[in-house]
């Protein structure tokens, strides 16, 4: 099943999500989003390895047996039903590989809250592309998902992310301080949200598939 997201579309009603595997896709000006299949791993450990990459998460190097895990649990998640976490390759329409991923993620426990997240190889940062894939993550979330809430989790030393999430319109909610410690410190976090009476519309979208294409 196709939609154009072009437009004044009507919010679309709930669905369980089960729909949406195992081939969605969804395209905007720049990007292709894909499901992760299992091929995908070494790309994603080469980006994961740079130390860029690494500066704000706990871990300092990424194996091969972690991104595989990582790999396959986004793989398993395309088949539940209903669906609550969508993690998506990003890719460049006509380019080999992928550039990063992102995701949308409803909460365990709540259907109308979802939280983002977004990581690019470093070699492709700075032109956009994560304000882009964001942007599709939170329209997907508001107008397929009827979701009421977005919301996000930074550290706050991690700029680019922040500014990423303030471009696509996520209000800052509050800093949590000194509330994580890895690499030999403490950092503080910061959590922004998006309301759906505060969302613009599905601009981002040019394109979703679901189910075979
Ligand atoms: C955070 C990250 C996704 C940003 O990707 P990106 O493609 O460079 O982001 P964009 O190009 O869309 O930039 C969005 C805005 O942030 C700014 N920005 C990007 N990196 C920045 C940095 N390190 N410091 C300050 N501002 C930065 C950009 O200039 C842009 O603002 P502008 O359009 O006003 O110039 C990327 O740095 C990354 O993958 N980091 C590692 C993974 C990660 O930290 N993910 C987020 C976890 S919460």
């Amino acid at each position: 099943m196709r939609s154009n997201l072009g437009g004044n579309v009507p919010i679309r009603a709930q669905r369980t999500g089960g729909e949406y595997s195992p081939a969605m896709q969804i395209k905007t000006q720049r990007l292709v989003l894909r499901e992760f299949v299992q091929a995908d791993w070494p790309d994603v450990l080469r980006y994961q390895s740079d130390p860029r990459y690494l500066r704000y998460y706990p871990w300092s190097d990424r194996t091969e047996d972690d991104v595989r895990d990582f790999v396959d649990s986004q793989i398993a998640h395309q088949s539940e039903s209903p669906r609550r976490k969508f993690q998506l390759v990003i890719t460049l329409p006509d380019q080999p590989g992928l550039i990063g991923n992102c995701g949308i993620r409803r909460k365990s426990d709540n259907d109308f809250e979802a939280d983002i997240g977004y990581e690019l190889s470093p070699e492709r940062w700075g032109r956009g592309y994560a304000t882009e894939a964001a942007s599709a993550m939170v329209d997907f979330g508001f107008q397929e998902l009827g979701l009421n809430r977005v919301s996000s989790w930074s550290i706050a030393d991690n700029a680019g992310s922040a500014n990423v999430l303030e471009k696509v319109g996520l209000k800052l909610e509050g800093r949590l301080r000194s509330n994580e410690y890895f690499k030999g410190r403490w950092w503080d976090t910061l959590l922004h949200g998006m309301l759906r009476d505060e969302w613009t519309g599905p601009g981002s979208i040019q394109s979703l598939s679901v189910g075979q294409p």
